[in-house]
């Protein structure tokens, strides 16, 4: 089976098995639709955290390392077009991202420890994928239904170069960040030096080679009418 295919077939059946009709999946916030097994895969697993898909191929652009170890490689299993590595998914490309792989120059941005993976800035820095997340595209700070607040977001990590007063931030100690992985707190809310963003976690997944890495079981019927696919990768043309 084709990766892209096996994917839109689990997304869709995810869907069914979760009974949500596609338009509340939309309006409540896409990745409900991926009803978990699109990212955790409790019995076909490629990576930790039961992760369903990983990006094996992609190399981060900014210092030419690979993405093991990072979330990135979970979430570009997806958001990458196949070309790279990806599923096809609404591809965001690391060669004209934000930096993420990198440890922080602190003249440039000021992120506490807890808001980086082994150190370094990664997605889940700047968003909380889970679908318990009501803020605008899974970012950590609210920044109002429709992104019109994004100075809020931005001042996490560059405080020096908003307009404090403006949004109203006092200082970025009374900054809300959300978060899922605190199961014993729940999700919510918490400061920005004390948020959880990523628990240790046994490295024991040995995917089997016969399986590609993006294929998702179980199987599915057809592709959701929400799925953007790209016509084109401007970069592989
Ligand atoms: C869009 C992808 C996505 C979806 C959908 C998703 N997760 Fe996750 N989940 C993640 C990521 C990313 C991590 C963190 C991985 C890491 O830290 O390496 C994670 C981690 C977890 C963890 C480990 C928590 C920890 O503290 O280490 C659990 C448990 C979990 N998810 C359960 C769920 C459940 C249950 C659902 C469905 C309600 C779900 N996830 C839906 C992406 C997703
Ligand atoms: C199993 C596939 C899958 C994985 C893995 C995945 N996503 Fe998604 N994501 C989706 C789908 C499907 C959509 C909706 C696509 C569309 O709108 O066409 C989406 C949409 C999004 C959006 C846009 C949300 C909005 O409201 O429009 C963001 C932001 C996002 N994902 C971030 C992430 C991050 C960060 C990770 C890794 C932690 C991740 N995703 C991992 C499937 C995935
Ligand atoms: C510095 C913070 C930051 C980091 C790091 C980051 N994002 Fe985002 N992301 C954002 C913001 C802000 C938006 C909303 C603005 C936009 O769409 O460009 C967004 C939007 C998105 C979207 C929706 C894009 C669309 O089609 O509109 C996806 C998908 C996404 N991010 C995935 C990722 C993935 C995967 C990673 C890691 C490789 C990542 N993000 C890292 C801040 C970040
Ligand atoms: C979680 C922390 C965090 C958030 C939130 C964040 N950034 Fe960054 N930003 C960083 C880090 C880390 C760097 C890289 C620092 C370095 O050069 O080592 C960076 C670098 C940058 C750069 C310089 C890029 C370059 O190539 O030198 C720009 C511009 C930038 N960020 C803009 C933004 C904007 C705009 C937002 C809000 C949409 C944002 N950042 C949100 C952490 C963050």
């Amino acid at each position: 089976m084709n990766k892209i295919k096996g994917l839109f077939l689990a997304l869709t059946s995810a869907l069914f098995i979760s009974g949500i009709l596609v338009t509340n999946t939309l309006a409540a916030g896409p990745h409900e639709g991926v009803a978990c097994l699109g990212c955790h895969s409790v019995h076909f697993a490629v990576d930790d955290k039961a992760f369903a898909v990983k990006n094996t191929t992609m190399i981060n652009p900014i210092n030419g390392e690979s993405l093991d170890g990072l979330v990135a490689a979970k979430c570009l299993g997806c958001h990458e077009t196949q070309e790279l590595g990806g599923a096809g998914i609404r591809p965001i490309h690391l060669h004209t991202t934000h930096p993420i792989g990198i440890i922080p120059n602190p003249r440039v941005a000021d992120v506490p420890d807890n808001l980086l993976k082994e150190g370094k800035l990664d997605c889940i820095s700047c968003h909380e994928p889970h679908p318990s997340n009501p803020n605008f595209m899974y970012l950590r700070v609210d920044t109002g239904s429709y992104g019109e607040n994004l100075q809020k977001f931005c001042v996490t990590c560059h405080s020096a170069k908003a307009d404090m007063k403006l949004i109203g931030v006092e200082s970025v100690d009374s900054l809300e960040l959300f978060s899922a992985m605190d199961q014993q707190a729940g999700a919510k809310n918490f400061r920005r030096d004390e948020v959880v963003t990523n628990n240790p976690s046994v490295e024991y997944i040995k995917p089997l080679g016969v399986i590609p890495a993006n294929d998702i079981l179980p199987n599915y019927l057809k592709k959701p009418a929400w799925v953007n696919e790209p016509e084109f990768n401007p970069l592989v043309q």
